[in-house]
């Protein structure tokens, strides 16, 4: 249990009227359909996938937290559009293979269709994965067109325009001015409900790892005491913090 940071962030909640606002926002429109973590958690990845550094800028936390940013994007996306309009499994595994074949943190053009050959003919091939009933094509296309701008890619599908701006969340771990993702760049207007809430489930997974806990467990706990993910505790702070504004 980390009670400490669990106050901590019901004080940030309690303060920070821009994450109160956002965190608010998406459990209202999400209300009764917030992800849970025993889903995303079946996405957790393996240290031995990632080429280096599974603990690196490009690492486990990093694709984690994609993964928390890409659920929420989706189902977002399809109150909008209908349960059909996007695939949750395709962008859940893109989250959590996207970047494990990155030989270097800087500029690296090709590892996006490095990460989609290793999902296809390592990870699925050789049983290191069940994802029988997932569209693995469609998973390793999201891979592979990560990495380059937009038009380059033959067709912007809906998973890989909201993969790309879960992806784009998590700059806010490189670009410490505190803007992180340019949303003039955003593909999807409901992106902008997350500026300041990437910014907090980055530092305070930080936090929650450097007591100890594993990565991507870290990124889950950070998400939960956010409320991202189904949390009735979270859910009361955001409520209760809302009230005191209002009123
Ligand atoms: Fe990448
Ligand atoms: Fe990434």
């Amino acid at each position: 249990m980390h009670i400490g940071i669990q106050g901590k962030v019901s004080f940030i909640i309690d303060t920070d009227e821009r994450l109160r606002e956002e965190l608010k926002y998406v459990n209202q429109v999400l209300a009764g359909y917030m992800p849970q973590l025993d889903v995303l958690s079946s996405f957790r990845p393996e240290e031995s996938w990632f080429l280096r550094k599974p603990e690196g800028t490009h690492g486990i936390a990093h694709e984690a937290r994609v993964l928390v940013f890409a659920e929420l994007l989706g189902r977002l996306y399809q109150t909008e559009k209908g349960l059909g309009s996007i695939d949750l499994d395709v962008l859940r595994r893109a989250a959590s293979t996207h970047d494990i074949r990155r030989s270097s943190d800087l500029v690296d053009i090709g590892h996006g269709e490095r990460a989609a050959s290793f999902y296809l003919d390592n990870l699925i091939a050789n049983g290191y994965v069940n994802d029988n009933g997932i569209d693995s094509e469609k998973v390793a296309y999201v891979n592979s067109w990560h990495v380059p701008d937009d038009h380059h890619a033959p067709h912007m599908t809906s998973e890989l325009m909201l993969f790309k701006d879960a992806d784009g969340l998590d700059r806010v771990r490189i670009e410490h001015n505190g803007q992180g993702m340019d949303m003039s760049y955003a593909r999807f207007e409901q992106t902008s409900h997350f500026v300041a809430t990437a910014a907090y489930l980055f530092k305070i997974s930080n936090a929650i790892m450097f007591s100890g806990v594993d990565q991507f467990d870290a990124v889950m706990q950070a998400a939960g005491m956010l409320g991202l993910i189904e949390n009735d505790y979270a859910k009361s702070l955001i409520n209760y913090s809302t009230t005191n504004v209002t009123e």
